[in-house]
């Protein structure tokens, strides 16, 4: 059994991108490896929530990641913040982590161009934190997006500086992990990019069907085919993207045939859309309800999983103050 680490930020409601980008493996891993899902509230702190906000967000994760299937009684669940080996072992990685390298990662440059009035050290020094919370288990699968694996690149790289630096073989190298599938990649409705939480273009599983109604309704298409099985367009694509994980084949086969024989009318295909979305979130959706109102059971789940992940890091702690020189008088 291999070590698996994997966080979300804690920024808003998950939506479906998370779900088939990321979560739905976590379910199938948690009973192949031995796994770790945590909250990543030390790093939504790089766009400074209001306290409220911070602990709202946090407890959301949480609920949606338990509502899924995440088992805490198989996977370990818990807060990053309840973790503080992690700061710990991120002050010490950040010793070797140049500024040079720090200011060349994606993301780094991503959000300076985002918010260039709150350009803070904790952003530029992100993919440290982020290699803390890996290694500090010493995992070597990191189930992530796409648009993480420069980050896990470079939490490769302090894995292997520190080794060389001192000449031990204490971190094994984390590399990105799917569980031998491809990755979804859900687009939003805005006809662009993929489904972000910042992007205001999502469908959150905590949605009501009225809000998934109105936001499909609204998602973005184009003036139809004019020629038999033309191309898609970009936002056209889109919507059969997302089709394909909540539709049944008949459904996409039967819109796709409409497509191609020019006699799609986008809305019969959106209200179609809209109430295949709704089934799947709707189980969901309870069970983020039930959940949320039972405060004593997540509080049970916080505190069993920063034991049982404590006691991990801890360890890899111990072993790294002593090879790094900290030393009993
Ligand atoms: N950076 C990740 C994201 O934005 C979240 C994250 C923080 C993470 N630490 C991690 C993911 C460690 C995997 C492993 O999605």
């Amino acid at each position: 059994m291999e070590t698996v680490v994997s966080g979300i930020r804690s920024t808003g409601n998950l939506h479906l991108g998370n779900y088939f980008g990321a979560i739905k493996n976590f379910i199938k891993m948690q009973y192949e490896q031995n796994c770790y899902f945590f909250i990543a509230d030390y790093h939504s702190l790089t766009t400074y929530p209001v306290p409220d906000d911070l602990h709202k967000n946090a407890k959301q994760v949480l609920v949606e990641y338990l509502a899924c299937g995440i088992d805490p009684e198989v996977a370990t669940i818990y807060l990053q913040s309840d973790l503080p080996e992690v700061t710990e072992l991120y002050l010490l990685l950040n010793m070797n982590a140049y500024i040079g390298e720090l200011e060349r990662t994606t993301t780094f440059k991503d959000k300076v161009r985002k918010q260039p009035d709150n350009v803070n050290a904790g952003l530029l020094t992100y993919p440290v934190l982020m290699a803390a919370d890996i290694i500090i288990h010493k995992a070597t699968k990191v189930p992530v997006g796409k648009d993480q694996e420069q980050n896990l690149e470079m939490a490769r790289k302090f894995a292997k500086r520190f080794n060389r630096m001192y000449d031990v073989n204490c971190f094994p190298e984390p590399y990105p992990y799917n569980f031998g599938e491809t990755l979804v990649k859900i687009p939003g409705l805005d006809g662009s990019g993929k489904m972000g939480k910042s992007e205001g273009n999502g469908i959150y599983l905590a949605d009501s069907p009225e809000d998934i109604r109105i936001k499909v309704t609204h998602a973005v298409t184009d003036t139809g085919p004019t020629q038999m099985n033309q191309e898609m367009s970009e936002p056209v694509k889109n919507l059969f993207a997302i089709m394909q994980v909540v539709s049944t084949k008949d459904t996409i086969l039967y819109f796709e045939d409409k497509y191609n024989k020019c006699e799609i009318r986008y809305s019969d295909m959106k209200k179609q859309l809209a109430e295949d979305i709704i089934k799947f979130t709707t189980p969901l959706r309870e069970k983020i309800l039930e959940l949320s109102a039972n405060d004593i059971y997540l509080r049970n789940v916080v505190k069993t999983g920063a034991e049982k992940a404590r006691e991990s890091a801890l360890k890899t702690l111990k072993e790294v103050r002593e090879i790094i020189g900290f030393r009993a008088f």
